[in-house]
């Protein structure tokens, strides 16, 4: 396989960056995600948009412009053979010589096998755990997932399989993936503030349910307890039907039809996409 490294294309496992990189140093830089699904670069526009304005936000320049980048990945689609994928670009802070000030960021993009959820987790659902964080510069896609791969251990130990974050009452996101609620009478509602900005979220805010409605809004944690449905999003994700936070049931304990309605009009959108 080939990665691209700032202007080369180089073997997957000879693309290295140097220690004194500010990612390594200090865990600064940005990335982002997207799915190519045959030969089709989904939504490519809107991932465009959110990683050249983080790059913005964390004053990270990237040396390529979307026409140039969007070429290199289809070029290094092509090198690699494989049309299902995903592709990650990353942007980190350079090779800076003080270790703290930001330098010339390196740009990095490869290619990744994708597996998308399988029937036994959409049939069941999952059980998560909640946790009192909000990420740092949340509307932004930095590389920190300090806390999300810390609390790895305890999802494990508590039998869970994600973790949402909270804050005064308020609930705002997974570490990767965005949250949505059901209401009792069918309003779908996702957290409106200190998130990421998702794709998928994005995508499911723009569908027109026929006896459904969907917004943005305050949630907090006794209206995510009190749902009739909850479940997450993300792009490799989609949506996964979420039947347990911390001790509580939800609903009825198994995914809701909402949910598996909202899921089969992603799968549409990223069709016709
Ligand atoms: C913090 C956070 N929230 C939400 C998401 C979901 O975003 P998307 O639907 O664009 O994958 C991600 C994706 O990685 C994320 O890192």
């Amino acid at each position: 396989m080939y990665s691209f490294l700032n202007n080369e294309f180089l073997s997957a496992e000879k693309t290295f960056i140097h220690a004194s990189d500010l990612a390594t140093q200090r865990g600064y830089g940005i990335f982002d995600f997207f799915k190519i699904m045959n030969g089709r670069l989904l939504f490519v526009e809107d991932y465009f948009d959110r990683f050249y304005r983080s790059a913005e936000i964390m004053r990270l320049p990237i040396s390529l412009s979307r026409e140039e980048l969007k070429k290199v990945i289809l070029e290094l689609v092509q090198k690699n053979g494989v049309s299902d994928c995903g592709i990650k670009m990353i942007l980190t802070g350079g090779y800076s010589p003080g270790g703290y000030e930001i330098a010339s960021p390196n740009l990095i993009i490869t290619q990744h096998s994708l597996t998308m959820p399988g029937t036994p987790v959409l049939d069941k659902g999952i059980k998560i755990i909640t946790h009192e964080y909000v990420r740092d510069i949340p509307h932004v896609k930095t590389i920190n997932y300090i806390t999300g791969i810390w609390l790895q251990k305890r999802i494990k130990d508590e039998h869970a399989a994600d973790v949402l974050y909270h804050l005064n009452g308020l609930v705002s996101e997974f570490p990767r993936c965005n949250l949505f609620i059901v209401k009792e009478d069918r309003t779908v509602i996702t957290p409106a503030k200190r998130v990421l900005h998702g794709i998928t979220r994005k995508n499911i805010l723009n569908l027109n349910g026929k006896d459904f409605s969907i917004r943005e809004d305050d949630v907090s944690l006794q209206d995510v307890f009190k749902a009739k449905e909850v479940f997450l999003t993300s792009t490799t994700k989609r949506v996964i039907p979420i039947v347990q936070v911390d001790d509580t049931m939800i609903g009825i304990g198994k995914p809701g039809e909402i949910s598996l309605r909202i899921l089969e009009a992603l799968i549409e959108t990223e069709n016709k996409n």
